[in-house]
């Protein structure tokens, strides 16, 4: 494995792999790897070679009350773990190298990024898709994978890679849970025992409402209601959005019909999770993942 810390060494060596053909893959991280991570890892490693692993963690992306500075760093043990994996690059380049003094462009996917998490976070998304556009300019991948984890995110990237012909394809892969449900994520770190325990509820109450699904339940409003009642019951844990959206147009829905996300955020202590389920059309019924 080789370890890129420039964005000139990484344009060459990614522009080095188009020559000869080879279908290049990039998994954009912030690191702090986990299996989450690591699933995307193995997806792109099974479609793709050479495979190119960006771990930054982006500034653009944090708001001023959000948690840049203690966001957990972990760049040799990541490092280590991509190596025993047989990835091919790590490209980790330092704050001033996606961001030069001076820098001044930001890209911005208009009406999906300012609802759910873009309106509980302010200008996160640009934050996303600035340093996406950036990684995808700099690496000119044939594929980039993502995580369902953050729904929206990989919706908006999928939009700008289709609205600017960026020639990327996208690739969503599977949310990987604990064995309990919880979705990983590198956040997970900082819950205390008893907030490891009470973050269950976002994974508990989705799987509420593929019960309730399942049973022949249609009313989006009354499935809300169910989860609402199960988070705000959960001590400890405050729910900042549950919604159940249109997959494509992230546009409320109020009766289950087309393909669609319940979109769940909420405050476990002090630490902010996410989480969702996708409901898709199956015949007469609807399949539920969560
Ligand atoms: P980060 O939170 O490090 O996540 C990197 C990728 O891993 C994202 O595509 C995310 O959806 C995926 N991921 C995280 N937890 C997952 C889980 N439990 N199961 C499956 N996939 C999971 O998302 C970001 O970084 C940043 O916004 C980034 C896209 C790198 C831009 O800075």
């Amino acid at each position: 494995m080789e370890l890129i810390h420039t964005v000139a060494w990484m344009k060459q060596v990614a522009a080095d792999a188009r020559r000869s053909d080879r279908l290049l893959g990039l998994v954009p991280t912030m690191g702090a790897l986990h299996e989450g991570h690591l699933s995307l890892v193995r997806e792109a490693q099974r479609q793709c070679s050479p495979v190119v692993v960006s771990i930054f963690v982006n500034p653009k992306q944090f708001g001023p009350s959000e948690d840049f500075q203690k966001y957990p760093r972990t760049l040799e043990a990541d490092a280590a773990t991509l190596d025993n994996l047989g990835v091919d690059y790590v490209f980790a380049p330092p704050p001033e190298e996606i961001y030069p003094p001076g820098f001044r462009t930001a890209v911005t996917v208009e009406g999906l990024s300012d609802r759910l998490e873009g309106r509980s976070r302010p200008g996160h998304f640009r934050g996303v898709t600035t340093v996406v556009l950036k990684l995808f300019e700099i690496v000119q991948p044939r594929f980039a994978f993502f995580g369902r984890k953050d729904a929206q995110q990989a919706r908006i990237i999928r939009q700008m890679t289709g609205d600017l012909d960026l020639g990327t394809e996208i690739v969503v892969c599977p949310i990987v849970r604990e064995p309990d449900g919880l979705a990983l994520s590198s956040r997970n770190a900082y819950l205390s025992a008893s907030d490891r325990r009470a973050a269950t509820v976002l994974y508990r109450s989705l799987a509420g409402v593929r019960r309730e699904i399942a049973a022949g339940e249609r009313d989006v409003v009354h499935l809300l209601a169910s989860v609402r009642k199960m988070i705000e019951a959960e001590p400890g844990v405050s729910l900042d959005y549950a919604e159940v959206v249109d997959a494509d147009s992230l546009d409320p829905v109020i009766a289950l019909r087309k393909t669609c996300c319940v979109l769940l955020a909420a405050r476990v202590g002090s630490t902010r999770l996410i989480d969702n389920a996708l409901i898709e059309p199956a015949g007469d019924s609807f399949n539920v993942t969560i």
